[in-house]
């Protein structure tokens, strides 16, 4: 299968050197991107901005924001036969970007924000039948309730529901859940694990 992964956080610009974002260190995506490799795959990855090396031998798209992210994933799905939406998209960002870096002086600024565009809502659309979409889940709270609710309204094949302790570090529990409900629960496990089993599910069950 050809799988296309997003990985890391993205970034929403207040001006030219302040923005919005969060510690996704893109481990997961990459995990998923070796694992796919390992399994007879060829995986290709959309990347935010992230400090650590992706694995060699996978083609990268480098993006920054949500909105170059969505574009860089449209302009891909065609040539893939899976997405895995790994990457912690940004839900907001600032409604206007400022030129250069505003001063102190002017004094602190009120931030309006407007909603980043729903990457898997937009893939979904577009998405031939038979194209498979695993969305990811990070929940405070019980990790089944929040993945059951994204299955349904975010129209996915997989959620994959972990806790927000998960970003950026390597050991992490999570859920794989379909749409006949709970595929496996994975405890305390490094995120290579988590990515094996995610990209067998995905390679057992695409038709
Ligand atoms: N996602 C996306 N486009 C966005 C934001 C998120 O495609 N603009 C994807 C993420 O990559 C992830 C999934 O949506 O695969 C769920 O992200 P999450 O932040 O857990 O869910 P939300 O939809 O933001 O819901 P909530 O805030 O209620 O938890």
């Amino acid at each position: 299968m050809r799988i296309l992964i997003t990985a890391g956080p993205t970034r929403e610009h207040l001006d030219d050197v302040r923005f919005l974002s969060n510690a996704s260190s893109g481990r997961m995506g990459f995990a998923l991107a070796a694992a796919a490799r390992a399994e007879g795959h060829s995986p290709s990855l959309i990347l935010g901005p992230v400090d650590l090396p992706p694995p060699p031998d996978v083609p990268v798209t480098r993006v920054t924001s949500a909105q170059e992210m969505h574009d860089a994933v449209l302009a891909a799905l065609p040539a893939h036969d899976a997405l895995v939406m790994a990457a912690a998209v940004a839900d907001y960002r600032p409604k206007q970007r400022a030129k250069g870096k505003p001063r102190r002086s002017a004094g602190p600024p009120t931030l309006e924000l407007v909603p980043t565009p729903d990457i898997l809502a937009a893939a979904r659309a577009v998405a031939r039948p038979g194209f498979v979409i695993v969305g990811f889940a990070l929940e405070a709270g019980d990790l089944g309730e929040g993945a059951r609710r994204k299955l349904a309204e975010k129209r996915v094949d997989w959620i994959v529901a972990d806790a927000p302790a998960a970003i950026g570090v390597d050991v992490t529990t999570a859920e794989i859940h379909g749409r006949s409900g709970l595929v496996m629960r994975l405890d305390r496990k490094p995120k290579a694990d988590i990515a094996l089993a995610i990209i067998r599910q995905l390679g057992a069950t695409a038709v």
